[in-house]
């Protein structure tokens, strides 16, 4: 193990400060004005688990900052179909000497053990419904760039106890001061008490108390035999659409990490509110990843 490596598995080794400096390489590169950078290596991809955004969003930061991406997508012929696991494969892919390796995969896979026994440091691009700690920066540089966080209320709607992105956002948003708060079905409220957590059983309350909103996608694909739900029901409830809004600050922002099921979560019309961000997250992916990925190779300010 080289203990001088930076991975990016959790938010354990970020304060504030380290947050706000990343912020403010992503708000740098983002204005375009920095040298062009020669080529620093490769960069290898593997996505054991379906993707748009975060694949293609690292994807693109890695050109843009020198890295050449190669990619292994677990649904396109590779020879984990022959019966090769994905812990062999990392470090097959690991041996080809990248400079980074990121990788979505499922919860069992440990990628704990993984950064010990490999070189390069590793990036988490989603694991499983532990955690998806750069989906929660970008989201949280999303709001940073346009409001003051330390006291700002966000209420996440949806299914929170399913949610990797809910999960890291619990991790890192309260260093910077962001309340949170959750609204949904009582089955999808967290049954691990978290410290300074209120729960809205009613949207029209919860939107009427927070600052900005995040609605979550209704993930119907880890969700047990004991979750009945219909996503009908879900929408007639906990939707957000044209009326509900209306409860909600002018100044509020409005958030989903997507991939989004219209019609269940928002509606059509939430995308066309002056107050939504949904694009601008992906946007603010791009730049917080690069920022990422130059400190994790070891570019980026300490
Ligand atoms: N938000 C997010 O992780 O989207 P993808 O699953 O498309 O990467």
């Amino acid at each position: 193990m080289n203990s001088k490596k930076k991975s990016f598995l959790d938010f354990r080794h970020y304060n504030d400060q380290d947050l706000v400096s990343l912020f403010q390489s992503a708000q740098e590169l983002r204005s375009g004005r920095h040298q062009p950078w020669s080529f620093q290596g490769t960069a290898a991809l593997l996505f054991f688990e379906n993707s748009t955004r975060t694949r293609m969003s690292f994807e693109s930061a890695c050109w843009r900052v020198g890295l050449g991406p190669v990619l292994l997508d677990a649904n396109s012929g590779s020879s984990l179909v022959k019966g090769e696991t994905p812990e062999d494969t990392i470090l097959n892919v690991a041996a080809m000497d990248p400079k980074v390796v990121i990788v979505r995969c499922g919860s069992q896979l440990d990628l704990e053990k993984i950064d010990r026994e490999i070189k390069a440091p590793v990036i988490n691009g989603g694991w499983g419904s532990k955690s998806h700690p750069s989906q929660a920066l970008l989201d949280l540089y999303t709001l940073w760039r346009e409001r003051p966080l330390e006291g700002l209320k966000l209420l996440i709607v949806g299914d929170i106890l399913h949610s990797r992105v809910a999960s890291s956002h619990f991790e890192v948003f309260k260093t910077m001061g962001v309340q949170i708060a959750g609204c949904g079905p009582l089955v999808f409220k967290p049954k691990t008490p978290i410290p300074d957590f209120q729960w809205f059983d009613s949207l029209h309350e919860g939107l009427s108390w927070c600052d900005s909103v995040m609605a979550l996608r209704l993930q119907l694909e880890r969700h047990s035999e004991d979750v009945h739900l219909e996503a009908e029901d879900y929408r007639i409830h906990f939707g957000i659409n044209k009326n509900n809004l209306s409860l909600l600050k002018s100044e509020a922002l409005i958030l989903h990490p997507g991939p989004v099921n219209r019609g269940v979560e928002i509606t059509d019309e939430v995308f066309g509110d002056s107050r939504c961000r949904i694009l601008d997250q992906v946007n603010s992916g791009l730049y917080v990843r690069m920022a990422l990925l130059k400190r994790v190779i070891g570019e980026g300010k300490e």
